[in-house]
């Protein structure tokens, strides 16, 4: 039985089939209506959220299957004390496929060494969000055609945002990437993550100010400063509006670079940029319902013959 719990649990060339699979769902939805009839998706979400859960459902749901779960911590027996081990021996029992996402950091690991059905990752704490890493890997692989041989900028709160520990993990496997870190001093990328880089002989290099670096991405991956896990408000507060990118700051931006955000958007976008054809934030929404749908039939075991 298969997991997806970190970005490393899939090969490059198995997240290729991925893909393609995914390419051929948005090429064709109706091709693969019926295709998880009679499965079922729970999706346990002890952290809020609306677009990772609706996007789970919503691939479930166009897969033909139906799903059931919680969306808050509080209406599940977490709030009688029950462990994230226990319930998801009790999910198993209802379900062919779990979708968790939960505030401490390892929780869909621990599941799935507890589950008898794939457990994927929807997010742990400030750790990984592998399926929003699909999601991100899927748009950029649509518009620009590839995924080596990059520039790519990661901008905004690198040390709290799961989704840029994800996304660095997962792009840190192709050919000649280099990473432009852009953040506050107080919220650069963790430790453990350049360690791994320097390993690797990933290039990389950290500024404070998007403007010095804007003219050198192919891809800017912009982030919202992560409120919930802040220790204090006046530590969020001074941060939370350092970057806001606006169209004065894009004059200066690639003509072909495109801008990436795994949402939700608080300020570090400026909505005159959503008109800019360069602006791929919502198209992103898009594509994450299809790899998502690629990714159940997989853990499913139905992607062979589809
Ligand atoms: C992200 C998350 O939950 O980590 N959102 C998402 O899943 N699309 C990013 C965020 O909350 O900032």
């Amino acid at each position: 039985m298969r997991h997806m719990i970190t970005p490393f649990d899939f090969s490059v060339q198995e997240l290729d089939s991925l893909f393609d699979l995914a390419g051929r769902i948005e090429a064709d939805r109706s091709a693969f209506s019926e295709i998880c009839r009679g499965k079922k998706l729970a999706t346990c979400f002890y952290e809020p959220s609306t677009r990772t859960r609706l996007s789970f459902e919503a691939a479930m749901l166009n897969l033909g299957g139906s799903v059931l779960g919680f969306a808050d911590a509080n209406s599940s027996s977490a709030a009688k004390g029950e462990t994230v081990a226990d319930t998801i021996r009790v999910i198993s029992c209802f379900a062919d496929i779990c979708a968790i996402r939960h505030p401490k950091e390892g929780a869909a690991a621990v599941a799935a060494q507890f589950s008898s059905i794939p457990v994927i990752n929807g997010g742990d704490g400030g750790h990984e969000h592998p399926t929003q890493t699909l999601t991100d890997l899927m748009t950029i692989r649509s518009l620009k055609g590839r995924l080596n041989d990059f520039t790519i900028a990661l901008c905004g709160d690198l040390k709290f945002g799961r989704t840029v520990h994800s996304l660095i993990h997962a792009m840190s496997r192709y050919q000649n990437i280099r990473f432009l870190f852009v953040s506050p001093p107080e919220l650069t990328v963790p430790g453990y993550i350049r360690e791994e880089l320097r390993e690797k002989g990933i290039p990389y290099e950290e500024v404070i100010r998007l403007e010095d670096v804007i003219d050198q991405p192919d891809i800017l991956y912009m982030t919202r400063v992560q409120r919930e896990r802040f220790f204090n408000e006046e530590d969020y507060v001074r941060l939370k509006d350092f970057y806001i990118l606006n169209a004065e700051k894009m004059k200066r931006a690639k003509e072909d670079m495109f801008i990436l955000h795994p949402l939700p958007r608080v300020n570090e976008i400026s909505v005159e940029v959503d008109s800019d054809p360069r602006a791929a934030y919502f198209r992103q929404v898009q594509y994450g319902v299809y790899v998502r749908m690629a990714l159940i039939m997989t853990l499913l075991g139905l992607a062979d013959n589809a």
